[in-house]
């Protein structure tokens, strides 16, 4: 069964705190990306830790080796249970990631995952800045491929290439899968969007969902129902 990761979007940790606390209960996993640990840091994965959740760290680190390496080691100290790079960044960026991930935990830690981006599920075939214009769900698979065989845990991608990368990565090769809108909801700047049936349908293994909960009036509700939806999955 998949698991949901309620992206806190928001500028400070009290907004976040806020929303996690309401949410307690019906989302196991909570995501805090750039906005927020660039304004609070580390503090907001142990504070969400100490509330119960399993908190995934997602600042898609992109950069030479060695900084990549140093950042993951970093991210793993703050003992978040799951963070992420780019896989554009190549085998020697992925390796010194896995290495890095090595260096951060205590003796006895479970090692966090390490999932790479594909491509954005903000981006759609047109937005990628080259001349040469491949087509995004075959540059997903393609990085995926990559991704595995550099030894990462699983990947970030969109709902509708997550079937593909299981059939071509075995069944174990983390799909995680943000750009989730359930039918009536807005996709906003999202592009490649699912919804939380479908993504499941597809093989995802964990569904990132941020306004469609957060920017709802009864956040609490809309999680409990995104989750049946979910189970209603066979
Ligand atoms: O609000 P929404 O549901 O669009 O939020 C999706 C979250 O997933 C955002 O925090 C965004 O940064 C993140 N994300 C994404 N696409 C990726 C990786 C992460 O939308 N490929």
């Amino acid at each position: 069964m998949a698991d949901l990761v309620v992206a806190l979007d928001y500028k400070d940790a009290e907004s976040a705190f806020a929303m996690a606390r309401s949410l307690k209960g019906a989302a196991p996993w909570m995501k805090v990306g750039l906005e927020l640990f660039v304004a609070e840091g580390p503090k907001v994965v142990s504070g969400l830790k100490e509330m119960g959740f399993k908190v995934f760290l997602d600042l898609k680190f992109f950069d030479i080796p060695n900084t990549v390496q140093g950042a993951v080691r970093s991210a793993v100290r703050s003992g978040a249970d799951m963070v992420n790079i780019h896989a554009l960044g190549g085998e020697r960026m992925a390796k010194a990631a896995m290495d890095g991930c090595a260096e951060g935990v205590d003796p006895g830690q479970k090692p966090p995952m390490v999932l790479a981006v594909t491509m954005l599920t903000s981006m759609g075939a047109g937005d990628l800045p080259l001349d040469i214009a491949p087509d995004p769900s075959e540059m997903a698979l393609d990085l995926a491929v990559k991704a595995e065989q550099y030894g990462l845990n699983g990947v970030v991608c969109s709902g509708l290439e997550a079937e593909r990368i299981k059939v071509a990565c075995g069944n174990d090769f983390i799909c995680l899968t943000p750009g989730i809108r359930p039918a009536s909801a807005d996709a906003g700047d999202q592009r490649r969007v699912v919804t939380p049936a479908q993504a499941v349908q597809n093989g995802s293994d964990y569904l990132v969902v941020g306004r469609p909960i957060t920017q709802a009036t009864d956040p609490r509700e809309a999680a409990l129902a995104i989750v049946e939806e979910m189970e209603q999955v066979k």
